[in-house]
């Protein structure tokens, strides 16, 4: 049983956190990265285990949690939420009480952002929001190492969004507010920002600008973000699909970027739906180094909630 008296390092939400943790993270993921490249698996979490539990769907964040910890030395329980009493009406805090008492930690792919919460406000060990409704912090640290990668400061970029507004968008916000790039949302109307995204979008003032025009949104931009049109939980797909059809990401509309553009998409991905088949498999696209670098960015703030925050 681990009963921790210091206190818990959660990984909820990037609004969480200051500029620095965020930065510590990603000195740490891409110096895992290198390791990795040298044939180096440090063993971080030694004998650790992380429950994993997912409630819906999921390749790239279920895989890379997993791999992710083993590679660092520890161990890992799946469990599907259908499996677990969960399903049964056990309550999510008392879950949270029971795993604590089994586990060192706990990442959770949950539908309800409050379910997320509660278990993290029960939960005597660190908890990981691997995507709920309201958002996807874990993609959006992976996205920005992968900015910075390939075109250097994320500070420096000039960002569009083109699709609906959803949990990886929520994540970019939280992220603009505290990296300083510029956000530029092209969403319709009908898909716009929550109250609760309205308000994030305030906190990060003149650097995000909303609008339901994707080609004025996309001029000059240094990254295209799209993503899927219907999200888990999403019940009115034929509408999606309908309403969100300007909003594909073409040859067409990735020209108007900068020369140097990057498109990314956090995947899974609809070609013909949300993104073309020439953007997707084009010579912008670094989807696949963005789903690899989950990997990486796993394992780092897995390496953070157990207080590592660099490498020997
Ligand atoms: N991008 C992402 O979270 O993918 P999965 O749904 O496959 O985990
Ligand atoms: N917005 C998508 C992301 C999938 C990784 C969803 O919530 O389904």
């Amino acid at each position: 049983m681990t009963l921790s008296t210091t206190p818990l390092r959660h990984f909820l939400d990037l609004k969480d956190f200051p500029y620095q943790t965020l930065r510590t993270i990603l000195k740490l993921s891409a110096d895992l990265k290198k390791r990795l490249a040298e044939g180096e698996r440090p063993e971080l979490l030694k004998d650790k285990v992380l429950a994993m539990i997912f409630e819906r769907e999921s390749t790239r964040t279920r895989v890379s949690f997993d791999v992710g910890m083993r590679q660092l030395g520890g161990q890992t329980i799946m469990l599907s939420g259908k499996e677990m009493q969960l399903s049964r009406e056990e309550t999510i805090a008392d879950t949270a009480r029971v795993m604590s008492r089994y586990v060192d930690a706990i990442i959770i792919r949950i539908l309800s952002h409050d379910d997320l919460l509660e278990l993290a406000g029960a939960a005597s060990v660190p908890v990981i929001n691997g995507l709920t409704q309201l958002s996807h912090p874990c993609q959006v640290m992976a996205d920005i190492l992968t900015y910075e990668e390939h075109r250097g400061p994320i500070s420096e970029a000039k960002i569009t969004w083109v699709g609906d507004a959803n949990n990886v968008l929520a994540s970019w916000i939280h992220a603009t507010a505290i990296f300083g790039n510029t956000l530029n949302i092209a969403v319709p109307d009908a898909y716009g920002p929550s109250q609760g995204m309205l308000a994030d979008i305030e906190k990060a003032g003149n650097k995000i600008n909303l609008t339901d025009d994707p080609k004025a949104a996309s001029e000059g931009a240094d990254l295209i973000i799209a993503d899927t049109w219907v999200s888990m939980g999403d019940k009115d797909a034929d509408d999606r699909l309908r309403t969100l059809e300007p909003y594909r990401v073409d040859q067409d509309l990735m020209d108007l970027s900068a020369k140097g553009s990057l498109f990314m998409h956090c995947l899974p991905a609809h070609r013909g739906d949300e993104v073309s088949a020439q953007v997707m498999d084009g010579p912008k696209s670094v989807v696949f180094d963005e789903a690899e670098n989950r990997l990486h960015v796993q394992k780092a703030i897995l390496a953070w909630v157990f207080g590592i925050e660099s490498l020997s």
